[in-house]
């Protein structure tokens, strides 16, 4: 994306880069004062390691490499681990801790270390960005940060786990669990290991990523009360929509006298409602604020894409870069 927007970047918001290092789990790590993308692909899509490109040096791991690259900032895409929100924790810590700028779509960071990561960033004077960890690209944190001055996040609630969304609306439509899932797993929409999306895990990682952030919480995805959707049995769902409403796993926060409570289990959905549009692959996230009531985000059959502009529009973000268009 960076690298096929490289002309609009500069002419339009003042933004030109070079790559200078790359780290993989498979292909190597690699070093160079400007890494041509073109090439890099080439390699990726020929399943060959990028120590095969001319003239880069290698690292052994990626914090090695975050220790040695000459860079203004890290783009942090590592799988989820969402038991512990590792290895990317340690990935942004490093880099935050080097006065590198930060961006990443992984929810690991934000749910696991964010009060750290946040204390980190303002002693090194640098920005720690991670808007496609919730919901893709679609503007949440910045949302708040930008155009939200002053307003207090009550709570959320949001169905933001595209998988259960899919196994859900096919389970509507009469097909089976497992023919549902094999659904989502064919759009590629579902997690590596799925059970993170059956079971809940992937949205009470998503609930305290937003709980941390908007509510000042600091919480940790095993406080979640969180029941996934292994139990939703076919007359559940027909039960629920002969009374004009459908099931969806649905992240809430509330504030409670003790602090935020974030709950994730599968909840009856009124038909006409906001959070009934999340069928497919959709999701749909409802802030409830003090000064502007609710308002709700919607983002239609996400992708790979749409997670890539997050990452984007963070970088842009980060240097205040000027827009022509507005
Ligand atoms: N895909 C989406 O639409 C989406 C949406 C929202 C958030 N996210 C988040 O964005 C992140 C990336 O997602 P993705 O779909 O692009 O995942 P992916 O296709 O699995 O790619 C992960 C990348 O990380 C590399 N990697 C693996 N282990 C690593 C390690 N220990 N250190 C450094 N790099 C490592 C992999 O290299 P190898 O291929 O060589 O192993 C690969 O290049 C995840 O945290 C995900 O939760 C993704």
């Amino acid at each position: 994306m960076i690298s096929a927007r490289r002309e609009v970047l500069a002419q339009d918001h003042d933004l030109t880069f070079r790559v200078t290092a790359i780290a993989t789990g498979t292909r190597g790590c690699i070093l160079a004062p400007d890494i041509n993308l073109e090439d890099a692909l080439e390699r990726v899509a020929q399943s060959a390691p990028l120590s095969s490109l001319d003239g880069v040096q290698n690292a052994p791991d990626p914090l090695t490499l975050i220790k040695q690259a000459d860079a203004d900032v890290l783009f942090e895409t590592s799988p989820l681990n969402p038991a512990d929100g590792e290895p990317a924790s340690s990935h942004v810590r490093l880099a935050l801790s080097r006065g590198l700028h930060v961006v990443t779509a992984n929810k690991g960071p934000v749910a696991f270390a964010y009060r750290a990561l946040r204390s980190l960033a303002a002693e090194n004077a640098v920005q720690f960005r991670f808007e496609g960890a919730v919901m893709d690209g679609a503007p949440i944190f910045n949302m708040v940060r930008s155009c939200l001055p002053a307003v207090k996040v009550l709570g959320f609630s949001g169905a933001l786990n595209s998988t259960t969304n899919i196994i859900l609306s096919s389970m509507e439509s009469g097909r089976s669990f497992g023919e549902s899932l094999a659904e989502a797993q064919r759009l590629g929409v579902a997690e590596a290991n799925a059970d993170h999306d059956i079971d809940g895990w992937d949205s009470a990682v998503k609930a305290v990523a937003l709980a941390n952030v908007l509510m000042d919480a600091d919480l940790r995805p095993s406080e979640v009360i969180r029941t996934g959707i292994r139990q939703v049995m076919a007359p559940d769902l027909l039960r629920a929509r002969e009374s004009g409403n459908i099931l969806r796993l649905i992240a809430r926060g509330e504030r409670s006298r003790t602090g935020v409570r974030l709950t994730v289990r599968p909840e009856t959905v009124r038909l006409g409602t906001p959070l009934a549009t999340a069928t497919g692959a959709n999701n749909i996230l409802t802030l409830k604020t003090d000064l502007m009531g609710e308002l709700s985000i919607t983002e239609t059959a996400p992708g790979v894409e749409q997670t890539a502009y997050a990452l984007l529009s963070d970088w842009i973000s980060i240097y205040g870069a000027r827009d022509s268009r507005v």
